[in-house]
């Protein structure tokens, strides 16, 4: 595995042909998460690139840029064990050189909602980050996790609007054994949130429950996710929401392909999860 820490050297080592290329863009500190991405795209690419980068843009000035966790060499071990051929790993003067730059990537209307309404600029921080990234390593295909839902929608968006010559793949969201999605930011949690966290995905399985057996309507489904995280947790809800999975509008009935996702916030760290409705598990449902 090579490691490489400017653009040029990137490009350079990239126009020896290594043939098609699978992207996997991370903020790294590693998590099985990351490395099922890592893994997916080497076996379907010749080469597999995968970049570390803490976006100072997608981070508000409250946030906890200073507090994300890094461990530069533990994550170089698992992504080498990954089957990562490239790691690109550039400083914040690499990526920025003058500061913050003046040219961003601004997806409108389905940043707005959801994570959006609570992080302002983050995901404009995001798709510029991930424009200039694209740029630069030039994938065949760029494989996303589906944890991050509305990052997925606002990626494949701008991918699509912009002609990025590029195939978005999205990889199923990675567990822990009690059902708490990895992520980076679970090292935050105390002992005591650590404890809580599972019930995320325990209201979000419960609500799947609810639709298998008939329910339609978005209003009850998200009074009783609200009413077991309230009663499981003592993190505050940012929000509970049904959407459309392409648009991210907000849904009253559950037909089609409904994105059922939330955020809440303990002291230590936000979390995030979501469950995909499919048109087939409402067909079933109503039956
Ligand atoms: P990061 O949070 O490091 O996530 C990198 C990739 O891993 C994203 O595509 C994310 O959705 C995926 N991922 C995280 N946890 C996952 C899990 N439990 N299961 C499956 N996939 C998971 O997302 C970012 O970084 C940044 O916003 C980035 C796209 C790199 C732009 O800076």
């Amino acid at each position: 595995m090579r490691i490489v820490k400017t653009i040029t050297g990137l490009r350079k080592i990239l126009s020896r042909n290594p043939g098609p290329v699978g992207f996997v863009p991370t903020m790294g500190y590693f998590h099985e998460g990351h490395l099922a991405l890592m893994r997916r795209a080497k076996k379907e690419n010749a080469c597999c690139v995968a970049s570390i980068f803490v976006n100072p843009l997608q981070f508000g000035p409250s946030e906890d840029l200073d507090l994300y966790p890094r461990d530069l060499e533990r994550d170089q071990r698992l992504a080498r064990s990954s089957g990562v051929d490239i790691l690109f790993v550039p400083e914040v003067s690499e990526m920025y050189p003058a500061g913050e730059p003046f040219s961003f990537v601004d997806v409108k209307h389905i940043t707005d909602s959801l994570c959006g309404s609570a992080r302002p600029g983050h995901f404009r921080g995001v798709a510029t980050v991930v424009a200039k990234l694209l740029h630069i390593v030039q994938p065949r295909a760029m494989y996303l996790g589906q944890k991050d839902a509305q990052q997925v929608a606002v990626l494949t968006r701008m991918v699509r609007e912009l002609s990025f010559p590029v195939k978005v793949v999205v990889c199923s969201t990675v567990r822990e054994a009690d059902g708490l999605a990895m992520s980076s930011r679970n090292s935050r949690l105390t002992p005591s949130e650590r404890l809580q966290a599972p019930a995320l995905y325990q209201a979000l399985s419960r609500a799947r429950a609810l639709c298998a057996a008939g329910e339609r309507d978005a209003a009850k489904i998200i009074f009783k996710i609200k009413k077991l995280l309230l009663d499981a947790t003592s993190a505050t809800i940012e929000y509970v929401a049904c959407v459309n999975v392409v648009d991210l509008q907000t849904v009253r009935r559950i037909n089609g392909d409904v994105l059922i996702a939330l955020a809440v916030r303990f002291p230590s760290a936000r979390l995030i999860d979501n469950t995909l409705i499919k048109y087939a598990d409402g067909k079933k449902a109503a039956k």
